[in-house]
């Protein structure tokens, strides 16, 4: 069984392994440190039920950061050899359901171009492409697409 949870300090070794194998350039432990417990933001890890109270394996985590009535999503990935679970796929649910809560309008994320799993997950959520920031990314280089889900409808 998997259990989506707010991280934990404990947590940070085991995220940080991930962050490095899954992007270019990964963030430091220092800038994750800072994600947690924000007021103003939401990381939750997925872990295994026997190892929820923390220290074990993260299999997946997912950061936002709230500003105004917006989201935005700045990372979400799961373990390499755990994709194609459905791992992230609880991670967007917790991270909209946050969203929510906090009565956020909209979420936006920006993907690389070329991230075709990535953009398959987030068009599964229902979010559309807003816009195309060119040359965006560096180490390669690759545009951003910009993507967004509108949580109200407005009149
Ligand atoms: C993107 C990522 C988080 C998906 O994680 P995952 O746990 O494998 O995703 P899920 O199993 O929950 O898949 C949910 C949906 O995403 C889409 N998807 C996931 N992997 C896909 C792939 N390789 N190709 C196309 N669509 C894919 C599908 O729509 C899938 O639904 P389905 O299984 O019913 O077809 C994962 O590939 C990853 O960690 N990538 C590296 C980090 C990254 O690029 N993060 C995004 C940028 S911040």
């Amino acid at each position: 069984m998997i259990r989506i949870r707010e991280a934990r300090k404990a947590d940070i070794p085991s995220v940080l392994e991930l962050e490095r194998a899954a992007f270019s350039p990964p963030w430091s432990e220092r800038a994750l440190l800072d994600q947690i417990g924000r007021e103003d933001g939401f990381f939750a890890v997925a872990v295994r039920e026997d190892e929820a109270a923390g220290g074990g394996t993260v299999l997946g985590f997912v950061i936002t950061r709230r500003a105004a009535d917006e989201t935005e999503l700045y990372q979400i990935a799961v373990r390499e050899v755990c994709r194609r679970q459905g791992i992230a796929g609880l991670l967007m649910e917790a991270m909209l359901e946050d969203s929510r809560r906090h009565d956020a309008a909209s979420v936006y994320l920006e993907v690389r171009a070329g991230n075709s799993a990535a953009i398959g997950l987030y068009e599964k959520f229902g979010f559309t492409v807003a816009g195309r920031r060119k040359n965006y990314y560096s180490n390669p280089v690759e545009d951003a697409l910009v993507m967004s889900l509108l949580l109200k409808k407005f009149d």
